[in-house]
């Protein structure tokens, strides 16, 4: 019988899942990858050319009413709900190929009870890098050993691997005993641990500290740690590629000076509101230098009837004569940026960003040095590790309900442009990306990573026969 990889993707992760599908059929074309998720067909449409890998849908079940409204528990309880046309997927493709391993992403927990009993061997994917996985490893640990909830504690918390971290930059759902979300994530946790392996986006290089701590075993004290796979950095590729006509905000990068343009851009969910960027567009005037700006509407403003353009009302949002004032130094997007053909760009020099792991790989990949201004999720523990560890950004300090002043601004960006911390965190930037190359050349750190990896489940005798 033949083997296969079968990776399974909540909708949120669909895309992390596709990169690293591809990367395994470019590296080990001979194994075949299947990839199960519930979100629609053409979500996958980028595999569609890759002769290894297959999209497999799986049926959804009917959503009961009374579910939560919670964004990240629903991320959760969907799979969960699928778990039922899950194990029929999976005994049906066992009946036609082995499968070696099943590689699943965080939201996707629910899956570990059905293939771990149908003794398919269960990996998870972290896209979310090495120090988060050090954290998240740990967590089970700081709930049995920290008496109270995180949320309540207002005190730095040590985890093996990383740098102490304040307790409000902790994710949301890690605060408080009493969510669902808390407890979807200690399971999560818990699960982890007893994984066969866990398959990380990232590279020794950056995330050093946390690969030490992952392989001495010190993030579970209470027993082994799994095998932990670096085989990162994992980004899309830019869809320029795709013969897309051009953005006209790459045409306006091509007419500025080499790395004299800072690019601010914030992921699919950053919006701020209207007193927000009215901020913001005052520290980016003040601050004097270049800038691409990619501005949303703010919540409540959005128009989102479908097929509608969404599209900011810039002379609304912004300050009056912002546009007229900053013409020949600046270009504002209204919504999306093509990110990564823009950070790729030689007159691009920084980058503020939400901190979301896909941006600061490809910021890093690109070699462009970064400023960290959070927004939800993992982000506000991302920047500490981005700023303390990685040494690949600045950070912008915020209010506590998260807004950032105009001056506040217009000092960091003068800071990554003008000064010597700047210019330390450019080289460090430019040594990473160097780095990052290395790691997914033939005899790079990730491709012997990916190696093991595919070693280790095609070698044992397991799956379901
Ligand atoms: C494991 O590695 C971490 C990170 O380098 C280090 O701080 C810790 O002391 C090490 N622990 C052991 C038991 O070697």
């Amino acid at each position: 019988m033949e083997d296969s990889i079968v990776l399974y993707a909540s909708p949120e992760h669909l895309n992390s899942m596709l990169i690293l599908a591809k990367f395994i059929s470019k590296h080990h074309p001979s194994i075949p990858v299947i990839i199960l998720s519930s979100a629609a067909e053409s979500a996958a449409a980028s595999i569609a050319a890759v002769p290894s890998v297959t999209y497999r849908r799986l049926p959804t079940s009917d959503l009961p009413p009374n579910l939560t409204k919670n964004p990240v528990e629903l991320f959760f309880e969907i799979p969960r709900l699928n778990n039922p046309n899950l194990r029929d997927a999976l005994q049906e493709i066992s009946q036609k190929s082995r499968i070696r391993a099943f590689v699943i992403d965080f939201f996707c927990n629910s899956a570990f009870e059905v293939s771990t009993s149908l003794n398919i061997p269960t990996f998870f994917y972290v896209s979310s890098g090495a120090f988060g996985l050090c954290v998240f490893l740990y967590f089970p640990t700081i709930d049995e050993t920290i008496p109270q909830d995180i949320g309540d504690l207002n005190d730095f918390i040590e985890v093996p691997g990383c740098p102490p971290i304040y307790s409000l930059d902790f994710p949301n759902g890690m605060f408080f005993r009493q969510s669902n979300t808390y407890r979807h994530f200690l399971d999560t946790a818990k699960n982890m641990r007893k994984s066969t392996g866990i398959v990380v986006n990232a590279f020794d290089a950056l995330e050093f500290r946390a690969k030490e701590a992952l392989v001495n075993g010190s993030c579970i004290p209470t027993g082994p740690t799994p095998p932990v796979y670096f085989v990162g950095p994992l980004v899309g590729e830019s869809n320029a590629k795709n013969g897309a006509v051009q953005h006209e905000c790459l045409r306006w990068l091509d007419s500025q000076p080499s790395k004299s343009v800072i690019f601010l851009c914030f992921g699919r969910r950053g919006l701020f509101s209207e007193e927000q960027l009215k901020e913001m567009a005052l520290g980016l005037e003040n601050s004097g230098h270049r800038f691409l700006w990619s501005v949303r509407s703010p919540p409540g403003k959005r128009n989102l009837a479908p097929g509608a353009a969404d599209e900011p009302d810039l002379d609304e949002l912004l300050p009056e004569g912002f546009l007229e004032r900053t013409k020949e130094r600046g270009f504002v997007i209204k919504s999306w940026a093509p990110q990564k053909e823009v950070l790729s760009h030689g007159a691009v020099a920084g980058f503020v960003t939400h901190c979301g792991r896909s941006s600061i790989l490809e910021a890093v990949s690109f070699g462009v040095p970064m400023i960290g201004w959070p927004i939800y999720a993992e982000q506000r523990m991302n920047r500490v590790f981005m700023v303390e560890e990685m040494k690949v950004a600045l950070p912008l300090e915020e209010a506590a309900d998260g807004f950032v002043t105009a001056a506040e601004l217009e000092k960091r960006v003068r800071e990554l442009m003008e000064s010597k911390t700047g210019r330390a965190v450019s080289r460090r930037v430019a040594e990473m990306k160097k780095a990052a190359e290395s790691a997914v050349r033939e005899d790079g750190s990730s491709l012997v990573a990916l190696g093991k990896f595919i070693d280790s489940v095609t070698r044992v005798d397991c799956g379901i026969d």
